[in-house]
């Protein structure tokens, strides 16, 4: 077995600097909000990993399924397209639990050389590292932790072969329309034509399965969202009292998002002393911390064709609820 290598693209202080700009726009913002990337720290991850196993949350289990019915498919279709594919990258990849599930038709169809998961949390990506390195002992494993809005032109080139890119569990969701353009623009012009995007994205479905998904009933959505107000106190020096903001998630019947936000019980003020601000919440004020968009198949289609990824084939569950689309870069 090869040792796994860990390329570190986000350094503390580069990550300290991000996170100041962020917090320095949304909180002088009306109304307020916070990019989601920061509520991934040791803690907001270990927490997605129980959002991931509860009943309300549907998307995890729909696309694991739909991966279990179509891997071999999918790596029979790209050997059909004349790739040979020897390294497989994961874009946000967390746990990488379901990834195995690729790995493991990659693998048996004989090209697969190497796994680059990237992802912000280092924590997160040592964990799957260590798992899968031992796992497939065969495979090299070189993580990259590192922002995918921002580094993705740092991703190792193929072996000679060509790269899959694996996009999965609705993240590309988390991006606002514009910055979604931009990333899939920015990761087309960093493939080669030829090379791959396996896309997992939530479908539009009815909001009386959608919203509990971000809304569970024992409250762990609300403790990872919270989570954020954790993560300024830290990094920041900052006084949020957490508790006192409440998680709301509401369907947004005209972007077709779920809105995450965190509402303040009562009116606060809050000092956030490392960028030099006070804050203040009214009593009832809502702050965006997270959208997670839901597409249509056609309107996804049409931003990844825009952005020159082509001949799609796409999976989805019987309940039309999840869709995985296989592209590639024109
Ligand atoms: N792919 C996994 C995890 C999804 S949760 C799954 O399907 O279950 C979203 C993941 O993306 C988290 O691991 C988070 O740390 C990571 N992430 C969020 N914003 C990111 C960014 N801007 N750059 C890189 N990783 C990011
Ligand atoms: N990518 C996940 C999604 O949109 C992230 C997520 C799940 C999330 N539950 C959440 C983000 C709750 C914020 C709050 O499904």
């Amino acid at each position: 077995m090869t040792a796994p290598v860990l390329e570190i693209h986000l350094s503390d202080s580069d990550a300290a600097d991000a996170l100041h700009r962020d917090v320095r726009i949304g909180l002088s913002a009306d109304p307020k909000w916070l990019p989601p990337k920061w509520f991934y720290d040791a803690r907001g991850s270990e927490l997605f990993e129980q959002i991931t196993m509860l009943p309300e949350y549907y998307p995890t289990r729909t696309e694991r399924e739909l991966l279990r019915r179509s891997a071999e498919e999918i790596a029979d279709r790209i050997v059909v397209q004349g790739a040979v594919v020897d390294t497989l990258v994961e874009l946000g990849s967390g746990s990488s639990e379901k990834t195995r599930l690729l790995l493991d038709a990659l693998i048996a169809n004989g090209s697969l050389r190497r796994f680059v998961p990237l992802d912000v949390s280092e924590s997160a990506l040592r964990g799957a590292m260590v798992a899968v390195a031992r796992e497939y002992p065969g495979l090299a494993v070189h993580g990259v932790v590192g922002d995918f809005t921002q580094h993705l032109e740092l991703l190792p080139a193929g072996q000679g072969g060509r790269r899959l890119v694996a996009f999965l569990g609705g993240t590309i969701g988390n991006l606002l329309p514009a910055e979604r353009a931009g990333f899939v623009t920015a990761l087309r012009a960093v493939l080669d034509p030829g090379e791959l995007l396996l896309l997992g994205a939530g479908l539009v479905t009815d909001p009386a399965v959608m919203v509990p998904a971000y809304d569970d009933g024992a409250g762990v959505t609300a403790e990872f969202n919270r989570n954020v107000l954790r993560v300024l106190n830290r990094e920041l020096g900052a006084d949020f009292e957490v508790d006192v903001f409440d998680h709301v998630a509401v369907w947004d019947a005209t972007h077709e998002w779920i809105e995450m936000r965190l509402r303040a019980r009562r009116a606060m003020t809050v000092r956030l002393p490392r960028v030099g601000m006070t804050v203040h919440y009214a009593e009832g004020e809502e702050m965006r911390t997270e959208v997670s968009g839901k597409f249509r198949r056609e309107g996804l289609g049409a931003e990844l064709a825009d952005a020159g990824f082509a001949d799609h084939a796409w999976w989805t569950d019987p309940d039309d609820r999840f869709a995985l689309v296989l592209a590639a870069a024109a």
